[in-house]
């Protein structure tokens, strides 16, 4: 009987029990307390101020991982129950997700001295950026670097980057040997990473700096990615062998495009429009000229923040074609007419005459943004609008823009990817009024103006003063991918089938899961 559990009158008493038992039953008995008394506080002390709190077991744990399985999934089941703000257990922290467009403007275009980008983003972007930009400096200087950095970005720049991307991209599948010969099947994903990286690279900061993905550098922002993992959110401090790696690829890389502007600065460049030679003159307010080492994790920054969004969108644009073929060949179709049936070579005023080409990369971002939660610190009790509920400092906001982009209420038939739907007469088209669509306010948080934008409930690239800045250069670089793919190719399902795979939500940016194998078919094949 000795080390079985048997009630006092049965005989064996809690004494008897050996020390590992003993230990046992106090483990048991105190998870069995806490989780009775967590439950007890959330059904009987509900504070009527604040949101409703998703029901949870665990203290602490709380609903981590349902949302961590499939975020999109937790907030559409928990909005059914508890309403458009609501509260759950992120970790140990009250987290406040609030969707819907005015649940998007109350986060996104909340007030600086009401939410905190900074506070929540640094642990995982400093170590992988470096010091003194983005989230490691006052927001007032964030929105000066961004404006240096979206200056860069015109149409002119467009211009040269649009051969630029469609070289690399011919360049890459001529030498790629996943692509050799006539047809075959490829795992995609780690292809279009491949590919992403390279025209970014390439366009945004030079040949210089391009060619040395070759060799180290791609290595070394591998590292660097490491860094961006959930864990890091709590053990970015850690002696741990991908902490070490990552601090030792970013002073490499660093170091790197620090060399790099010192040798630009010894030749007397002129004229160059790539944004290194653009930071390189420019001056903060009051006319302090920007550091090298910021120049340095600018360059880091601007990288990491395209790259995971652009190579998982460019991803599931590559998937979605293999499951509707029928598609591919209309976007084939739609070059030959536009531009003639010899497909000249693509300058970045034939991306405008392509319109679903263009539609293929918005629909895509609609059902597969890669940035499912937008997080905000919040600095003072923040009443919401309508209602009689104060979100306190002790919580965190999370804005989830993709619940409304899925949202039947303004897009029919929610689930299907349809490029079509964005032609004005299609039976899908989106239920966006003209007023908040085209009509709103603009702002100028201090990188030029933009819309305020937080009221369609289509924001792939957020609103508000976080707003991305990389928006146009991301469609330039997916619409000339996808153009440039599409002459190259047919792509199927290797089943025939149109399914589509899963999503991975294990890293911070949702991609594809994997392999994500398709078939592929070069046209010139006969
Ligand atoms: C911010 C999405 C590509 C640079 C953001 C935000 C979103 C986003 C949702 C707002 C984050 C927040 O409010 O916390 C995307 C998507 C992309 C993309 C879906 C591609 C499909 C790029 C590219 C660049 C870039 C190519 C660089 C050239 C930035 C920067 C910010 C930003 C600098 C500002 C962060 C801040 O102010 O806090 N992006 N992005 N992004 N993005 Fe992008």
């Amino acid at each position: 009987q000795r080390g079985n559990w048997v009630n006092i009158d049965g005989g064996l008493q809690f004494s008897q029990l050996g020390t590992a038992s003993q230990i046992g039953v106090a483990i048991a008995a105190f998870f069995t307390i806490t989780v009775v008394l967590n439950v007890l506080q959330q059904v009987l002390f509900k504070n009527p101020n604040e949101p409703p709190l998703v029901f949870h077991w665990f203290p602490v744990i709380g609903s981590t991982i349902t949302y961590g399985m499939d975020p999109p999934r937790f907030f559409k089941e928990n909005r059914e129950k508890y309403g458009e703000c609501f509260t759950f257990i992120l970790l140990g922290k009250k987290t406040t997700v609030y969707v819907g467009t005015q649940g998007n403007e109350f986060i996104l275009n909340g007030k600086i001295r009401d939410v905190c980008a900074e506070e929540i983003y640094t642990v995982l972007t400093t170590p992988v950026f470096g010091k003194d930009v983005v989230y490691d400096c006052p927001n007032s200087k964030l929105m000066e670097q961004k404006k240096f950095m979206k200056v860069a970005l015109t149409t002119e720049a467009f211009r040269q980057y649009v051969p630029i991307i469609s070289d690399e991209v011919l360049s890459y599948f001529k030498r790629s040997p996943d692509f050799k010969g006539k047809s075959g099947t490829v795992n995609i994903s780690p292809k279009m990473a491949q590919i992403t990286i390279f025209t970014a690279s390439h366009a945004l900061q030079g040949k210089e700096i391009r060619d040395q993905f070759d060799e180290s550098l791609a290595d070394l922002y591998h590292d660097l990615d490491m860094g961006f993992s959930p864990v890091n959110f709590m053990l970015h401090w850690a002696p741990l062998p991908w902490n070490k790696r990552r601090d030792h690829a970013q002073r490499t890389v660093a170091k790197i495009y620090m060399d790099t502007i010192k040798r630009r600065r010894e030749r007397g460049e002129t004229g160059a429009q790539d944004i290194m030679w653009h930071l390189m003159n420019s001056e903060y307010k009051g006319g302090v000229k920007v550091p090298d080492h910021e120049i340095a994790h600018m360059m880091i920054a601007l990288l990491m923040a395209g790259q995971h969004s652009s190579s998982s969108t460019s991803s599931w644009i590559m998937l979605r074609l293999a499951s509707r073929p029928d598609i591919m060949e209309e976007l084939y179709q739609e070059q030959v007419d536009a531009l003639g049936a010899d497909l000249p070579e693509l300058t970045y005023e034939d991306l405008a005459k392509l319109p679903l080409n263009q539609a293929i990369v918005k629909e895509t971002l609609r059902l597969h943004a890669p940035i499912h939660s937008i997080m905000r610190a919040v600095k003072q009790p923040m009443p919401v609008p309508g209602t009689k509920l104060v979100i306190p400092t002790s919580h965190v906001l999370l804005a989830a823009p993709g619940v409304s982009a899925t949202d039947p209420h303004y897009f029919p038939n929610p689930e299907l990817w349809d490029p079509h739907r964005w032609e004005k007469d299609s039976p899908n088209a989106p239920a966006i009024s003209r007023s908040t669509a085209e009509d709103e306010d603009m702002i100028d948080y201090g990188y030029g103006l933009v819309s305020k934008g937080a009221s369609s409930p289509y924001l792939p690239f957020g609103a508000g003063r976080h707003r991305c800045i990389g928006e146009q250069f991301a469609n330039v670089q997916l619409q000339t991918i996808v153009a440039m793919t599409v002459r190259l190719f047919k792509f199927r399902n290797v089943d025939g089938s149109n399914k589509v795979i899963g999503t991975d939500y294990a890293s911070l940016f949702s991609r594809p899961l994997e392999p994500a194998v398709i078939a592929w078919e070069r046209r010139d094949s006969n």
